[in-house]
């Protein structure tokens, strides 16, 4: 099964045949599909959901998706949404890098729940999750029925095989995996290391512009999605289903990859974060971090979102008069960010590629000591240009419960809280 480029677009209606000719015309599901293939719709919201936010696809495909041995409960040791393990706190958090795997680990085995918040049966708020990975996933196919996957690589490439066609992705890049759609990762390189973000929410999608315009930010040709491409195999497989919090294990005789041909909304899709149109302030002080929102997944509260996942890139700093990093700030809104490369300008040190920090409801934070001396002093009269940088943020509207083995982990920064206690008083009533 190989890559064969993409279709450009942000759910629009795509169509891809791997066999020219396999997709019916005037009809989904015609009596007899042709090359004796089965035909089955995959929808991913109501059947009703309004038609700018309907999402389904027709797959044509070797086997239907029903064949397939009973299911039974499979352990896991580090992956679930046990978001009530722990009290949730108000205190800052920050973790170092999670280390690459020292036993033989593909992506499933990889993952460790880092915090979250909702629920899969309230569809509702998000998982947070890590991956470590050293080896490809063999013999074994995942779909995640809970949430759809956002992952994004820190380390390694990634090759998502899917039903629906063939995603690689590098670090940099993200993908986004919908509910249901079974897929396979496979490493292109010797270790792997990313974030996942399992949004339980509404689907994302890209944000309002607003006065913004019709263009800046992601736009939507950028966002690609792959063509069919399907595997006719057989043998001894394993489907593991991700489904209310629990994993589950089936055995199945062929590859569950056997879409000849597809058309529809609801696919898998991957984007370059390098791509985004950053916008900023070119007089004085900087926009709130939501204009460099990459997707969003609302919630039923109108301008509130689910989870946002939100990119700090590199871009150039020209605001004169202004406190050039992040000010400092509390938040309805609870924040976890990770780092993909580089410096986050706010901090001067102890945020390193793929570490993670976690900043709660309320919960004061902001530049560290020595970020905010440097900037206070800096030369605001010329623009300062970031490089060589990429940290991201999924920030949601309930507050995010780190889990027990994330509160208990060695990667947990116990002096996080130092990085302000450094941060003089200035204050003197009688100078200018
Ligand atoms: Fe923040």
């Amino acid at each position: 099964m190989q890559s064969n480029g993409y279709q450009s677009g942000f759910s629009n209606e795509f169509a891809s045949e791997a066999i020219p000719g396999v997709l019916p015309t005037g009809q989904n599901s015609p009596q007899r599909v042709a090359h004796g293939l089965y035909a089955e719709q995959l929808s991913g919201t109501a059947f009703t959901a309004p038609r700018h936010t309907n999402r389904r696809s027709w797959l044509y495909r070797i086997r239907p998706a029903a064949m397939h041995r009973p299911f039974e409960a499979l352990v896991h040791g580090s992956f679930h949404n046990r978001f009530d393990e722990a009290p949730a706190t108000p205190n800052q958090l920050r973790w170092d890098p999670w280390p690459m795997p020292a036993k033989p680990t593909d992506f499933v085995d990889g993952l460790v729940t880092l915090a979250g918040n909702g629920s899969a049966a309230e569809q509702s708020g998000c998982g947070i999750h890590l991956y470590a990975a050293n080896r490809s996933m063999e013999g074994r196919f995942f779909y995640d029925a809970d949430g759809e996957l956002l992952i994004v690589p820190q380390s390694g490439r990634l090759r998502l095989a899917t039903e629906l066609g063939v995603l690689d992705i590098k670090p940099l890049e993200i993908a986004v995996m919908p509910r249901g759609i079974r897929f396979r990762v496979e490493l292109l390189d010797k270790e792997a290391r990313g974030y996942v973000a399992e949004n339980f929410g509404g689907m994302l999608r890209l944000p309002d512009l607003g006065p913004i315009g019709a263009n800046s930010m992601a736009l939507p040709r950028d966002f690609l999605t792959p063509h069919a491409a399907y595997e006719d195999v057989e043998g001894d497989f394993e489907l593991i289903a991700k489904f209310q919090g629990n994993l589950w294990s089936a055995r199945m005789d062929h590859s569950p990859l056997d879409v000849v041909a597809w058309h529809g909304n609801y696919a898998p899709y991957k984007y370059d974060l390098t791509h985004f149109n950053t916008v900023g302030s070119i007089s004085v002080d900087h926009p709130d971090p939501s204009i460099f929102t990459v997707l969003t997944s609302p919630s039923d509260t109108h301008g509130t979102a689910n989870v946002d996942f939100v990119i700090f890139p590199p871009r150039w700093l020209v605001a004169e008069h202004t406190f050039r990093p992040p000010y400092f700030h509390r938040n309805i809104a609870s924040e976890f960010m990770g780092l993909i490369e580089g410096v986050y300008d706010a901090k001067a040190g102890g945020f390193a590629p793929g570490g993670a920090s976690l900043h709660n409801c309320m919960s004061g934070h902001g530049p560290d000591a020595a970020s905010f001396e440097k900037a206070s002093a800096a030369d605001v009269s010329k623009p300062d240009h970031l490089t060589g940088t990429m940290a991201f943020m999924f920030e949601t509207r309930k507050v995010i419960r780190p889990t027990k083995q994330a509160l208990e982990a060695p990667q947990l920064q116990r002096d996080y809280y130092q990085c302000w206690q450094g941060i003089a008083k200035h204050f003197d009533p009688a100078s200018a």
